[in-house]
């Protein structure tokens, strides 16, 4: 193994990636799976799980894949007690499921603000919590954000406030697992070409309004969270804990 090889191996570590079934979870399952991660697959749709774990096996990796629904309270602790009993140690958790419900601000329903919340915020803190026994020294913790953890938007409110509040939690967790040598940091995309943006990349409009606010002038794609994902997760990154990685083309960034 080269020494950039051995930098970035995931090799011998377990890995519990959520919302894995497509998307970026998917794109981030991947990753770790290829750097030599076992790894979990978690999300609701045991058939889209399935179809990734084939896929991941497939190119090499010990995958396996878990439904369950992460808004629900009972099935999160249901997932904590099957990754202790099948893993025994985890070193990376990826908190990447996500569920987006804009409404207008007068309109918002309660049951879309209790699900984002559940979903976006709970579901991260009650893994972290329950799983960061599991973790030995150099374990590490990713959170996926947004660039909505910074900036407003119009008719989401409960996102906003779930990514906001997570961006904050992944400092908060940082600060108290440092003493077992756990690291958490969070990754925030910009407009990523995935279901959940579908609604903007469908309208030319507002899929070239968006491209057009990156100084790079282009979406992301799930891959583009590979190598970051990678880093954060390795012993490359051992001094990196409670930061912000924004993957946003510059979007953030630009004036
Ligand atoms: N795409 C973007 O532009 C963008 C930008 C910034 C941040 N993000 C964040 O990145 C993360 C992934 O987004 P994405 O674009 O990949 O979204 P996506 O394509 O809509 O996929 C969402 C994932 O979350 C899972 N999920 C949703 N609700 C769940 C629940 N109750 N229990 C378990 N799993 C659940 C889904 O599982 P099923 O497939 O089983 O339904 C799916 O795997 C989210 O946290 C999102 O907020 C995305």
């Amino acid at each position: 193994m080269s020494y950039v090889e051995e930098l970035f191996s995931l090799g011998g570590k377990t890995a519990v990636v959520t919302g894995a079934g497509r998307g970026l979870g998917r794109g981030i399952a991947e990753a770790l799976s290829r750097a030599g991660a076992r790894t979990l697959l978690v999300g609701r749709n045991a058939e889209r799980l399935q179809v990734a774990r084939e896929e991941l096996a497939a190119l090499g990796g010990e995958v396996l894949a878990r439904p369950s629904d992460l808004g629900e309270r009972a099935e999160v602790d249901a997932l904590i007690e099957y990754i202790k009993a099948e893993f025994g140690q985890l070193h990376i958790l990826v908190n990447n499921a996500g569920v987006t419900k804009p409404q207008p601000l007068l309109e918002y329903a309660d049951e879309a603000w209790d699900e984002t919340l559940r979903v976006n915020l709970d579901a991260p803190f009650r893994l972290a919590r329950g799983l960061a026994p599991l973790m030995p020294e150099g374990g590490s913790i990713i959170n996926i954000t947004s660039i909505a953890a910074e900036l407003g938007a119009g008719d989401n409110p409960a996102y906003g406030a779930a990514k906001g509040g997570l961006k904050q939690l992944t400092k908060f967790l940082a600060h108290d697992l440092a003493a077992h040598g756990i690291r958490v940091n969070a990754i925030g995309p910009g407009y990523f070409h995935t279901d959940m943006g579908a609604l903007s990349w469908n309208d030319p409009e507002r899929r070239a309004q968006r491209a057009a606010s990156t100084m790079l002038g282009r979406w992301g794609e799930p891959e583009d969270l590979a190598g970051v994902a990678v880093l954060l997760a390795s012993d490359a990154a051992g001094d990196i804990t409670g930061q912000d990685f924004y993957v946003d083309g510059g979007w953030l960034a630009k004036l």
